[in-house]
């Protein structure tokens, strides 16, 4: 192995990833005292966080009547009964707090008549439990809305000094002998060096892993890093099954056009001009979940009434809208239709097809952002050291299937629940024990036979295989059929990674290693995936199973746990926290209200 110098850093925190909930939880642990270092491997504002538009969920009742119990049923109601009950309380009860606590620090939301924050209608979002009209429930600043917040968080992330390292990619986490995460490896993109950090708490913010799939609406950075880390530390990954497809990736491109199209009036049609969701959703229609909406596309261009010459998308339509509410309130996906689509959406309808646009799975934590590592007396086991939040983290707020603009929630009011419990939890400035002098070796060992890696396979082709193999396999309604030949092909593809080339050895702005070690994430997060759907024999949420197409509670309603370390794999369940937080005694919901029941829209 070459030798390698290692720069040493000592923080109370690192937080790894500089997206919504990584600046949120940076920014908290600063506020506190905390040496806090976020390390990031794009510059902050280019965080995919960047690219959310629609809004940001929170029962504020600015456009009408509104309150957290509404919230809380429809929450649980969109994840299918998946999620964890005292996290979605804990989501929505604080979420209003957390809104205003970012127009305090300067977040430019839209506003209504009145001058409070401007809220839209989004897809699953209801009044009266379900029984209501659609609530105006998710509070936009335009169709910019995550890089409105992402802007505004980094600024006041500078104010408060934390330190940032940006262009680093967080190579793997340090591990004492007995279990405990003592920091991370990380490289400077931009130098070459390779930093350790030596830490009190380590917090993965790193993201998705729509990069897995071959169309997402994701960056392509989103390679899901933390939850390849966690797998490779030994840790397990939860309900990784449950990829959500959002209804409108543009044809073709990918590139998304916001949910709040519809929630400002937009609508889908088929090849015989027919509002179709009508008879699907009769109650709320286009504004059905996103996994109805999303199932529904794909079986009209199954059953042959998808549009254009090959029948092979829908029409989202906004040409009904007047022209000066799709500048004020669309403006971002007014033009990205015209860029990557060529439509004037005054004129003509956009075509659309579900994109892979969210991994509801991801490390186990509780909600204060605690990963979890279960033993087999305490399920709910906390892992020493380590944290994650945002789109990396399975808290589980969204269960089988998130709801439209309940991430930028999550991102939002987890990131600063981190931030809460770091404070509690660690003391500022705190001795530490020295790294283990063997898990920095792994991991640089790890690191520089990637970097000679002399096998055959280029990485730009095992990526696509998988990707395609994914696309193919994983997708919107899945089989015991499509499902087993994805494990197998994706279980190859990973045993295939060993036989990787590596053109460039050079340390600094090194592309193709960069990508081979986001490969190597990226194919942990697939296996895992493949492997926990074609356990999973029910269908639930995003998880729809042509062979079982039911939810089946006695059996399935319970977290999925998948160990993938090098050629180990195991699969593993643990339960939902099927219990609100607060008793109706003391303001909490009935839970007679939020028991399962049949989801219709
Ligand atoms: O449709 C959208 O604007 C996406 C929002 C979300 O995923 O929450």
């Amino acid at each position: 192995m070459a030798a390698y110098d290692l720069i040493r850093h000592d923080y109370d925190v690192a937080v790894v990833g500089a997206g919504g909930a990584g600046l949120r939880a940076t920014l908290g642990m600063a506020e506190q005292g905390l040496r806090t270092a976020c390390i990031t491997k794009v510059f902050p504002t280019r965080s995919h966080t960047v690219a959310a538009q629609g809004g940001i969920a929170a029962s504020l009742g600015n456009m009408g009547p509104d309150n957290w119990h509404w919230h809380l049923y429809d929450t649980v109601k969109g994840s299918d009964w998946l999620g964890d009950v005292d996290a979605m309380e804990y989501l929505v009860r604080h979420a209003p707090e957390a809104i205003y606590e970012l127009e305090h620090y300067g977040v430019p939301f839209s506003r209504n008549e009145q001058g409070r924050i401007y809220q839209r209608p989004f897809g699953g979002h209801t009044t009266e439990f379900g029984e209501g009209p659609p609530v105006q429930r998710t509070c936009a600043a335009a169709d910019r809305t995550g890089h409105a917040i992402l802007h505004t968080l980094y600024g006041q992330s500078l104010k408060q000094k934390a330190e940032f390292y940006i262009e680093y990619f967080a190579i793997d986490l340090v591990m004492s002998e007995d279990g405990v995460c003592q920091g991370l490896l990380a490289w400077n993109l931009d130098d070459g060096t390779l930093h350790l950090f030596n830490t009190s708490m380590v917090v993965l913010a790193t993201g998705g892993y729509g990069r897995a799939y071959f169309s997402a609406t994701s960056a392509h950075t989103c390679t899901g890093d933390g939850n390849g880390m966690v797998a490779r530390a030994g840790l397990p990954l939860q309900d990784m099954e449950f990829v959500q497809f959002h209804p409108t990736g543009i044809y073709g491109a990918g590139v998304l056009i916001t949910e709040g199209a519809r929630g400002e009036g937009g609508y889908l049609t088929n090849s015989e001009g027919e509002r179709f969701m009508e008879r699907y959703a009769p109650t709320y229609k286009d504004l059905a979940s996103r996994d109805v909406v999303s199932r529904c596309m794909t079986l009209e261009i199954r059953e042959g009434r998808g549009v254009g010459p090959e029948r092979d998308h829908i029409y989202l339509h906004l040409n009904h809208l007047p022209p000066e509410i799709l500048a004020e309130r669309l403006p971002g996906i007014s033009e990205s239709a015209k860029v990557f689509a060529g439509v004037d959406v005054t004129r003509d309808p956009i075509p659309v097809l579900p994109t892979v646009h969210y991994n509801m799975g991801g490390i186990p934590t509780n909600y204060w952002g605690e990963v979890i590592n279960p033993s087999d007396d305490d399920p709910d086991a906390i892992q020493p050291g380590l944290m994650a939040v945002g789109e990396a983290a399975s808290a589980s707020v969204h269960g089988a299937n998130r709801l439209g603009s309940n991430s930028l929630t999550d991102l939002v009011v987890l990131g600063r629940a981190a931030a809460i419990r770091a404070g509690q939890t660690v003391a500022p400035g705190q001795n530490r024990p020295e790294p283990d002098e063997a898990s920095v070796a792994a991991a640089l060992d790890r690191f520089d036979r990637i970097r000679h890696a002399e096998g055959e396979l280029p990485t730009a082709e095992l990526r696509l295989s998988m990707q395609k193999a994914m696309q193919r396999d994983a997708a919107v309604f899945r089989s015991s059929e499509t499902l087993g030949n994805g494990a197998r092909e994706i279980c190859s593809l990973a045993g295939r990674f060993e036989d990787i080339r590596v053109t460039d050895r050079s340390m600094i702005w090194n592309s193709d290693l960069m990508e081979t070690l986001e490969l190597d994430n990226l194919l942990a997060c697939a296996v895992t995936t493949v492997v926990s759907a074609e356990a999973r024999t029910e269908s639930r949420g995003a998880h729809a199973h042509e062979d079982h197409p039911d939810r089946d509670d006695s059996s399935w309603r319970v977290h999925s746990l998948a160990w993938a370390n090098g050629g180990d794999f195991r699969l593993d369940y643990r339960p939902v926290h099927a219990e609100p937080l607060t008793p109706p005694e003391e303001g909490g919901i009935n839970p007679a209200i939020i028991a399962p029941k049949a989801r219709v829209y």
